[in-house]
């Protein structure tokens, strides 16, 4: 099977904890487009979803699929997304997109966090990606230094804008042993709006593509 094709079946696993009659939070990337393509499906039987994204949100409104405001709900029982590193822990390292501040929004009102997954993205230790981090235009070359000190290399994302008109530095080098430490510690740097660690709010579910199936990984 293709990578495409693992990404694929884990995103129309992910229906199977869509919630009927409720608000779904949909992610962002090409994981996240497949479970927005099969969400299609059952369109008729949910109110409605919350992107995480400009894109995603076009994306469910091509389909005919509600999209809210966040600020309209108050009760999410899923957030469905993609991750670009997840460890056995269920943290997991995303923003490869971009998405990554608003994906921690929704994520954070919803009940459930379902994290799908092609098998190349599952790590013994989250740092092999370079670490996404939103950032206040005005504040890159002060985050850069504080980057350095915690012992990466960052990189600024060229020609790219947030969805919020932020920049995006791409830290490599980390060797990320205390993900919810490490969390903290970057989004305490003035000027940072997010770091893509999601280790103080990880998945509760991860739905891996493998081979030999899709398989049902619990945070422990
Ligand atoms: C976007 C993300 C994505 O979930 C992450 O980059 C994985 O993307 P893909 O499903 O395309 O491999 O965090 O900001």
């Amino acid at each position: 099977m293709t990578q495409d094709e693992l990404k694929r079946a884990v995103g129309v696993a992910a229906l199977a904890h869509v919630v009927e009659d409720s608000i779904v939070g949909v992610g962002t990337g090409s994981t996240a487009n497949h479970f927005i393509d099969a969400l299609a499906s059952m369109k008729g039987r949910i109110r409605g979803a919350v992107a995480s994204s400009v894109a995603s949100a076009a994306r469910l409104a091509g389909h005919g699929i509600t999209v809210l405001d966040l600020n309209d709900v108050s009760e999410m029982p899923v957030y469905v997304d993609g991750a670009d590193e997840i460890d056995a822990n269920l943290c997991m390292i995303k923003g490869g997109g971009g998405a990554l501040t608003r994906e921690k929004i929704v994520a954070a009102v919803a009940k459930k966090f379902v994290c799908i997954a092609d098998a190349s993205k599952l790590v013994d230790t989250l740092g092999r990606f370079p670490l996404p981090v939103e950032v206040i235009p005005m504040a890159r070359e002060h985050v850069m230094r504080e980057m350095v000190k915690l012992g990466g290399k960052p990189v600024l994302r060229a020609g790219f804008v947030t969805d919020n008109g932020n920049i995006v530095l791409d830290v490599a080098g980390l060797a990320i042993v205390d993900p919810p430490a490490l969390e903290a510690a970057i989004n305490q740097v003035a000027g940072v709006v997010t770091a893509g660690l999601f280790a103080r709010r990880g998945a509760d579910v991860l739905l891996l593509g493998t081979p030999q199936g899709v398989r049902t990984i619990r945070r422990p």
